[in-house]
């Protein structure tokens, strides 16, 4: 039984402002789910309802089999972790991850022990007796997550925990993240990120929201190989996926379209008769991008290069028709800038949507 389950969830603030809807999401046990999408999207509040800090106004919350709605967030066997993580000041790394044990009352011998296990788990033992302000952020945010350990809940909630971090000390806490996890393997967790690499790395699956739903959930490399509309085509994958209008001309196990600044484009997501003439958008990733010699997709004049030492990004303006274009070439490309450059791609590279749907699951 999935351990975590979301139905038909929506939030309205007040009386009218929807904020999420039609939220349907079965979490496995053990899972490291990821909520992404774009700011204001609803990933803080989605996580809140689900432990108990925001109410849901609509559709069920249940975990194991038991429904949770009304359920007070101490006894919903959940821990939540916070961006901004307060630490009481004049408390020890040690009281500071025993307070929540203490309250409940629990033994000193039962205390010492989980505090020391959490300690281990997040390598802070040689810290245990100092105070918050000599540390440094990213061991705060681990007394922070050690804090949540000594509970030993079922299910942990992170909202944007690293977003505080350093772009170094980010990197190594969420590699950090990604062993605590997996010296849980029975425990399950739901981590909130406007990071898409972060995304990426972390997740077991991934739930991308969007306009107040849930605009597709997969694996990681599921979205980025194949996105179910143009949106997460978009939002996964940096610098994003190119979309380029066209026409659909020929049809069959391969599907051929002329794009609207002239070129052709093939792509190996099959359509059927019907879907001749259709107006679509092809999509292509950047890294996708081959220069050519012979028939391409597109061709432009280099507006702008960044060189990134093992890439080179490929910036072509929209000019005469032709859409603006970004490529990613492998190495360095020194003096492409003002040239004129053919890109083609494999056909299996080539994505294919209409009205913002992907073509190739109908
Ligand atoms: N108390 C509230 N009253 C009204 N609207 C709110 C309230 N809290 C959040 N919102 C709105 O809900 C939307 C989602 O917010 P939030 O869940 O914080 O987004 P995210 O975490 O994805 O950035 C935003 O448009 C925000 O303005
Ligand atoms: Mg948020």
């Amino acid at each position: 039984m999935a351990e975590l389950v979301l139905r038909d969830v929506e939030k309205t603030y007040g009386k009218s402002v929807q904020v999420l809807r039609d939220i349907n999401l079965e979490i496995e046990t053990g899972e490291l789910i990821v909520f992404v999408g774009p700011s204001g999207c609803g990933k803080s509040t989605l996580l809140r309802m689900i432990a108990g800090l925001e109410r849901i106004t609509g559709g069920e919350l249940t975990i194991e089999g038991q429904r949770m709605n009304d359920v007070p967030p101490a006894q919903r066997g959940i821990a939540m972790v916070f961006q901004s993580y307060a630490l009481y000041p004049h408390m020890t790394v040690r009281e500071n991850m025993a307070f929540a044990l203490k309250l409940a009352k629990k033994s000193k011998a039962e205390i010492d022990e989980a505090v020391d296990r959490a300690a281990a788990a997040l390598q802070l033992e040689p810290y245990l007796d100092r105070l918050p302000k000599a540390l440094s952020g990213g061991q705060r945010q681990r007394v922070a997550i050690g804090r949540s350990i000594v509970r030993d809940p079922k299910v942990y909630l992170f909202d944007e925990p690293l977003s505080n971090l350093d772009a170094a000390l980010r990197v190594a806490t969420r590699i950090e993240i990604a062993h605590l996890k997996e010296a849980m393997p029975d425990r399950t967790m739901i981590y909130v990120t406007h990071d898409q690499v972060e995304a990426m790395t972390l997740a077991t699956r991934i739930v991308v929201l969007a306009n107040k739903g849930i605009a597709q959930v997969g694996t990681p490399l599921e979205l980025y190989e194949t996105p179910d509309n143009e949106f997460v085509a978009q939002f996964i994958g940096s610098p994003a996926m190119n979309l380029l209008p066209g026409k659909i001309t020929g049809t069959g196990e391969q599907t051929t379209v002329e794009l609207a600044h002239g070129e052709v484009a093939v792509s190996a997501i099959p359509t059927t008769e019907e879907d001749k003439g259709k107006i679509v958008n092809i999509g292509v990733r950047p890294e996708d991008l081959v220069p050519t010699e012979d028939t391409p997709l597109f061709r432009g004049r280099v507006d702008f290069t960044e060189a990134l030492g093992e890439v080179t990004l490929i910036y072509f303006e929209e000019v005469n028709g032709a859409p603006a274009m970004t490529a990613k070439l492998p190495g360095i490309h020194r003096d492409l800038r003002g040239n004129d450059v053919s890109l083609a791609a494999d056909p299996a590279k080539v994505h294919l949507f209409h009205k913002g749907q992907s073509m190739r699951r109908r």
